[in-house]
Protein backbone atom coordinates (compact mmCIF):
# COMPACT_ATOMS: atom_id res chain seq x y z
CA UNK A 1 0.00 0.00 0.00
CA UNK A 2 1.13 3.40 -0.82
CA UNK A 3 0.36 6.47 0.34
CA UNK A 4 1.61 10.04 -1.18
CA UNK A 5 2.05 13.12 0.61
CA UNK A 6 1.76 16.64 -0.73
CA UNK A 7 3.17 19.42 1.09
CA UNK A 8 2.49 22.74 0.00
CA UNK A 9 3.47 25.12 2.42
CA UNK A 10 6.81 26.87 1.66
CA UNK A 11 7.40 27.18 5.79
CA UNK A 12 10.19 24.82 5.90
CA UNK A 13 9.24 22.70 9.34
CA UNK A 14 6.39 24.85 9.54
CA UNK A 15 2.69 23.79 11.28
CA UNK A 16 1.54 22.09 8.09
CA UNK A 17 5.07 20.06 7.73
CA UNK A 18 4.60 18.93 11.06
CA UNK A 19 0.96 17.70 10.78
CA UNK A 20 1.91 15.55 7.61
CA UNK A 21 5.00 14.25 8.94
CA UNK A 22 2.99 12.55 11.97
CA UNK A 23 0.33 11.45 9.31
CA UNK A 24 3.13 9.66 7.39
CA UNK A 25 4.93 8.33 10.28
CA UNK A 26 2.13 6.62 11.50
CA UNK A 27 1.01 5.35 8.27
CA UNK A 28 4.61 3.79 7.86
CA UNK A 29 4.30 2.13 11.41
CA UNK A 30 1.58 0.77 9.87
CA UNK A 31 3.29 -0.84 7.28
CA UNK A 32 2.21 1.56 4.34
CA UNK A 33 4.79 3.34 2.02
CA UNK A 34 4.93 6.55 2.37
CA UNK A 35 6.27 9.64 -0.11
CA UNK A 36 6.28 13.15 0.74
CA UNK A 37 6.42 15.95 -2.17
CA UNK A 38 6.96 19.26 -0.79
CA UNK A 39 5.74 21.77 -3.78
CA UNK A 40 8.33 24.31 -2.35
CA UNK A 41 11.04 22.73 -3.84
CA UNK A 42 9.79 21.21 -7.32
CA UNK A 43 9.49 24.11 -10.28
CA UNK A 44 5.93 23.69 -11.11
CA UNK A 45 4.13 26.55 -13.56
CA UNK A 46 0.03 27.17 -13.74
CA UNK A 47 -2.23 25.10 -15.83
CA UNK A 48 -1.94 27.58 -19.32
CA UNK A 49 -5.15 26.25 -19.96
CA UNK A 50 -4.54 25.24 -23.49
CA UNK A 51 -7.32 22.15 -22.59
CA UNK A 52 -4.70 19.97 -24.70
CA UNK A 53 -5.10 17.40 -21.82
CA UNK A 54 -8.57 16.82 -22.78
CA UNK A 55 -7.48 15.79 -26.16
CA UNK A 56 -4.09 13.65 -25.08
CA UNK A 57 -4.84 12.96 -21.59
CA UNK A 58 -1.61 14.64 -20.84
CA UNK A 59 -0.07 17.86 -19.66
CA UNK A 60 2.15 19.73 -22.58
CA UNK A 61 3.76 21.24 -19.37
CA UNK A 62 6.76 19.83 -19.34
CA UNK A 63 7.88 20.31 -15.53
CA UNK A 64 7.95 18.61 -12.16
CA UNK A 65 4.91 18.74 -12.24
CA UNK A 66 5.12 15.41 -14.61
CA UNK A 67 7.10 13.57 -11.81
CA UNK A 68 4.06 14.53 -9.57
CA UNK A 69 1.59 13.24 -11.61
CA UNK A 70 3.46 9.66 -11.24
CA UNK A 71 3.27 9.70 -7.81
CA UNK A 72 -0.08 10.75 -7.53
CA UNK A 73 -1.18 8.01 -10.16
CA UNK A 74 1.07 5.09 -8.42
CA UNK A 75 -0.38 5.89 -4.69
CA UNK A 76 -3.13 4.67 -3.52
CA UNK A 77 -3.99 7.32 -1.14
CA UNK A 78 -3.19 10.81 -1.86
CA UNK A 79 -2.61 13.18 1.22
CA UNK A 80 -3.21 17.19 0.55
CA UNK A 81 -1.67 19.22 3.19
CA UNK A 82 -1.76 22.72 3.01
CA UNK A 83 -1.46 25.64 5.57
CA UNK A 84 -4.71 28.25 4.86
CA UNK A 85 -4.02 31.40 3.12
CA UNK A 86 -7.13 33.45 2.81
CA UNK A 87 -9.79 31.05 3.62
CA UNK A 88 -8.35 29.04 1.05
CA UNK A 89 -4.86 26.72 -0.04
CA UNK A 90 -1.32 28.04 -1.25
CA UNK A 91 -1.17 28.68 -4.10
CA UNK A 92 1.57 26.00 -4.68
CA UNK A 93 -1.10 23.31 -3.87
CA UNK A 94 -3.94 25.04 -6.00
CA UNK A 95 -0.97 25.00 -9.05
CA UNK A 96 -1.02 21.53 -8.54
CA UNK A 97 -4.51 21.18 -8.11
CA UNK A 98 -4.78 22.84 -11.77
CA UNK A 99 -2.61 20.77 -13.19
CA UNK A 100 -4.13 17.26 -12.21
CA UNK A 101 -6.68 18.41 -14.27
CA UNK A 102 -4.76 16.64 -16.93
CA UNK A 103 -5.13 13.21 -14.90
CA UNK A 104 -9.03 13.20 -15.90
CA UNK A 105 -8.43 12.47 -19.91
CA UNK A 106 -9.05 10.18 -20.84
CA UNK A 107 -11.52 9.46 -17.84
CA UNK A 108 -10.73 9.86 -14.31
CA UNK A 109 -7.40 8.31 -13.31
CA UNK A 110 -7.44 9.21 -9.72
CA UNK A 111 -10.74 7.15 -9.54
CA UNK A 112 -11.08 4.98 -6.43
CA UNK A 113 -7.97 6.80 -4.81
CA UNK A 114 -8.38 7.48 -0.67
CA UNK A 115 -7.80 11.24 -0.20
CA UNK A 116 -6.86 12.57 2.90
CA UNK A 117 -6.88 16.69 3.67
CA UNK A 118 -4.35 18.33 6.47
CA UNK A 119 -5.12 21.84 7.14
CA UNK A 120 -3.54 24.48 9.53
CA UNK A 121 -4.78 28.04 9.45
CA UNK A 122 -3.77 30.98 12.03
CA UNK A 123 -7.10 30.85 13.48
CA UNK A 124 -9.70 31.10 10.46
CA UNK A 125 -10.49 29.18 7.22
CA UNK A 126 -10.11 25.41 7.56
CA UNK A 127 -13.56 24.25 6.92
CA UNK A 128 -13.87 26.41 3.46
CA UNK A 129 -10.40 25.11 2.39
CA UNK A 130 -11.81 21.70 3.10
CA UNK A 131 -14.71 22.30 1.01
CA UNK A 132 -12.88 22.52 -1.74
CA UNK A 133 -11.03 19.31 -1.43
CA UNK A 134 -14.28 17.98 -0.83
CA UNK A 135 -15.07 19.09 -4.08
CA UNK A 136 -12.09 18.36 -5.55
CA UNK A 137 -12.56 14.44 -4.49
CA UNK A 138 -15.92 14.39 -5.31
CA UNK A 139 -14.98 15.72 -8.95
CA UNK A 140 -12.13 12.74 -8.94
CA UNK A 141 -14.37 10.15 -8.00
CA UNK A 142 -12.56 9.34 -5.20
CA UNK A 143 -13.06 8.09 -1.48
CA UNK A 144 -11.72 10.38 1.07
CA UNK A 145 -11.52 10.28 5.06
CA UNK A 146 -12.38 12.76 7.65
CA UNK A 147 -10.10 16.10 7.04
CA UNK A 148 -7.53 16.86 10.10
CA UNK A 149 -6.55 20.46 10.52
CA UNK A 150 -5.09 22.99 13.57
CA UNK A 151 -4.84 26.23 14.52
CA UNK A 152 -1.49 27.60 15.12
CA UNK A 153 0.46 31.26 13.48
CA UNK A 154 4.01 30.49 14.71
CA UNK A 155 6.45 27.85 13.15
CA UNK A 156 5.95 24.60 14.71
CA UNK A 157 4.08 26.16 17.29
CA UNK A 158 1.46 22.87 16.11
CA UNK A 159 3.46 20.63 18.20
CA UNK A 160 1.69 21.59 21.31
CA UNK A 161 -2.06 20.88 19.91
CA UNK A 162 -2.06 17.22 20.58
CA UNK A 163 -5.70 17.29 19.59
CA UNK A 164 -4.34 18.25 16.10
CA UNK A 165 -2.03 15.29 15.41
CA UNK A 166 -4.71 12.98 17.38
CA UNK A 167 -6.88 13.51 14.52
CA UNK A 168 -4.18 13.33 11.82
CA UNK A 169 -3.62 9.74 13.44
CA UNK A 170 -7.12 8.80 13.02
CA UNK A 171 -7.67 10.15 9.46
CA UNK A 172 -4.62 7.93 8.68
CA UNK A 173 -6.43 4.68 9.81
CA UNK A 174 -9.12 5.82 8.06
CA UNK A 175 -7.34 6.02 4.88
CA UNK A 176 -5.61 2.72 5.82
CA UNK A 177 -9.27 1.53 6.40
CA UNK A 178 -10.82 2.93 3.50
CA UNK A 179 -7.63 1.47 1.37
CA UNK A 180 -7.99 -2.33 2.48
CA UNK A 181 -11.99 -2.02 1.90
CA UNK A 182 -10.96 -1.70 -2.06
CA UNK A 183 -14.35 0.55 -2.61
CA UNK A 184 -15.32 1.36 -6.26
CA UNK A 185 -16.77 3.97 -7.71
CA UNK A 186 -20.10 4.54 -8.22
CA UNK A 187 -21.31 1.15 -6.57
CA UNK A 188 -20.49 2.74 -3.62
CA UNK A 189 -19.56 6.28 -4.46
CA UNK A 190 -22.68 7.27 -2.31
CA UNK A 191 -21.97 6.02 1.19
CA UNK A 192 -20.90 8.69 3.05
CA UNK A 193 -17.63 8.20 4.47
CA UNK A 194 -17.69 9.12 7.98
CA UNK A 195 -20.63 6.63 8.33
CA UNK A 196 -18.50 4.16 6.97
CA UNK A 197 -15.85 4.46 9.21
CA UNK A 198 -17.81 5.14 12.43
CA UNK A 199 -19.09 1.60 11.53
CA UNK A 200 -15.20 0.68 10.96
CA UNK A 201 -14.56 1.26 14.44
CA UNK A 202 -17.47 1.26 15.82
CA UNK A 203 -17.81 4.16 17.67
C1 LIG B 1 -0.28 34.85 2.88
C2 LIG B 1 -0.87 34.30 4.15
C3 LIG B 1 -2.24 34.22 4.27
C4 LIG B 1 -2.82 33.69 5.43
N1 LIG B 1 -4.17 33.61 5.51
C5 LIG B 1 -4.73 33.09 6.62
C6 LIG B 1 -6.16 32.98 6.73
O1 LIG B 1 -6.92 33.27 5.82
N2 LIG B 1 -6.66 32.49 7.89
C7 LIG B 1 -5.87 32.14 8.94
O2 LIG B 1 -6.37 31.73 9.96
N3 LIG B 1 -4.51 32.19 8.85
C8 LIG B 1 -3.93 32.65 7.71
N4 LIG B 1 -2.56 32.70 7.61
C9 LIG B 1 -1.75 32.10 8.70
C10 LIG B 1 -1.28 30.68 8.36
O3 LIG B 1 -2.36 29.87 7.96
C11 LIG B 1 -0.62 30.06 9.60
O4 LIG B 1 0.48 30.84 9.99
C12 LIG B 1 -0.19 28.62 9.41
O5 LIG B 1 0.28 28.11 10.64
C13 LIG B 1 0.92 28.50 8.39
O6 LIG B 1 1.24 27.14 8.21
P1 LIG B 1 2.74 26.65 7.91
O7 LIG B 1 3.53 26.90 9.16
O8 LIG B 1 2.59 25.24 7.55
O9 LIG B 1 3.23 27.44 6.75
C14 LIG B 1 -1.98 33.23 6.49
C15 LIG B 1 -0.59 33.31 6.34
C16 LIG B 1 -0.04 33.84 5.20
C17 LIG B 1 1.47 33.88 5.07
Amino acid sequence: MKIVGILGSPRKGGNTEVLLDVALEEAQKNGVIIDKISLRDKSIAPCDGCLGCTQTGKCVIEDDGQEVYNKMLEAEGIIWATPVYFWSMTSHTKTLMDRTYALGFPKLRLVNKVGGLITVAGGRGCMSTANIFNMYFNYNHMFFAEFAYGYAHEKGEIKKNTFAKNMVKEMIHQMISLINASLKYPEEFDIPMPRFVRKKYQV
